[in-house]
């Protein structure tokens, strides 16, 4: 049931730490160019991060700083359904529902779950389970509710969450077989950027950027931490002189990603040729960076500041998206026999 006729594109962040070069084009820029075909439904997952983020003031801050980088990178909120996940308590009703039909197996063998178990049999811990809480196991669950409460049809995410999505299809199922004759979901799938290793951004130390390796370059770092965080990308010692392989280079792979065509053509054939060292592709990168990100930094310390107008888009995006969730979860009610008073 879409409400404009279109099918309904969707996906959440996690506010765990500082929005990042990789997470702009992993996962913000392909759900923004969906928002064009797509009805969209953007959210910040922070019930999600509560697994792992125990610091109030940090939660609140990247609840907010992943807000404020969604509206930053071009969301419109008119036309996206935006909002917090834990302003909608729909969702945390139906996660009890779905939690009822999804066979405890399953999640036993979800990703991060098995790779949280993975590291304590690596530490030598003799119970498996140790430090891992009850958020981290049901993980999968709140997030199918996330997609199934909305009735995504497409679902933007890195390849890392595509188990996520066949989790959430397979609950879905579960929940149509046994109660399909009143009430059924529609069934997600997910959207992987094509070739998503192409896209996978690296960090500074040439692994992928990611806030749990420590090596991010944070979208909206003022000029100067910019600066050096770009002059602190791992670079062999290749002499100035000497030809090099750009595609070898975490800088360059940077650099395709940001620079003009035609920059990132001249680039590589100057890499190629020698007599380029890899200071200058770095000075080079920070300049096309520093270009593009200049003005969005404006906006998004205007949109961090503690009045600003986020505040009232998140309330708006809530009202909205909890008129979407009522009417699923009142079927779901119907369907189990939690019939109204
Ligand atoms: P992190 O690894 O920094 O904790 P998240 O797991 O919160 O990032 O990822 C949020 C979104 O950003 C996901 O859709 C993920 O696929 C995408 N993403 C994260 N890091 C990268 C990267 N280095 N390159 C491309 N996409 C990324
Ligand atoms: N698990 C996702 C991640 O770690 C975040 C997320 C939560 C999500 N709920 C979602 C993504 C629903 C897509 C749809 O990146």
């Amino acid at each position: 049931m879409t409400h404009s006729g279109r099918k309904i594109s969707l996906t959440g962040i996690k506010p765990t730490g500082e929005p990042h070069l990789g997470n702009l084009i992993g996962a913000i820029r392909p759900a923004l160019e969906l928002a064009s075909d797509y009805e969209s439904i953007y959210f910040i997952a922070d019930y999600h991060a509560l697994t792992s983020v125990r610091d109030r003031t940090e939660l609140a801050t990247w609840t907010r700083s992943v807000a404020a980088t969604w509206i930053t990178m071009g969301l419109d909120p008119k036309r996206t359904i935006f909002y917090r996940q834990s302003d909608v308590p729909e969702i945390f009703e139906l996660t009890w529902v779905l939690s009822c039909v999804t066979g405890k197996g399953l999640m036993n063998r979800a990703h991060a779950y098995k790779a949280a178990r993975d590291r304590n049999a690596a530490a030598g811990l003799a119970d498996l389970d140790a430090g891992i809480n009850m958020g981290l196991f049901n993980y999968p669950v709140l997030m199918a509710v996330d997609i199934l409460i909305m009735e995504a049809d497409v679902v933007p995410v890195g390849q890392d969450q595509v188990q996520h999505l066949e989790y959430a299809a397979d609950i879905a199922g579960s929940f149509n077989h046994l109660y399909g004759d009143v009430f059924s979901f529609k069934i997600p799938m997910a959207v992987t950027p094509p070739g998503d290793s192409g896209r996978t951004l690296p960090g500074v130390d040439g692994r992928k950027m990611s806030k749990s390796y420590g090596n991010t370059i944070p979208l909206f770092a003022p000029e100067s931490r910019l600066r050096k965080l770009i002059r602190s990308i791992k670079s062999d010692s290749t002499p100035i002189e000497a030809p090099k392989d750009p595609d070898s280079s975490a800088a360059f792979q940077l650099f395709e990603n940001f620079a003009t065509p035609a920059e990132v053509a001249d680039m590589r054939q100057r890499l190629l040729a020698g007599g380029t060292g890899w200071g200058e592709l770095k000075n080079a990168l920070f300049e096309v960076l520093n270009r593009q990100l200049t003005p969005l930094r404006e906006r998004y310390l205007e949109l961090m500041a503690p009045d600003s107008e986020l505040d009232g888009l998140l309330a708006e995006g809530a009202e909205r998206a909890r008129q979407r969730a009522r009417p699923v979860l009142a079927g779901v009610r119907r369907a189990i026999g939690i019939d109204p008073l």
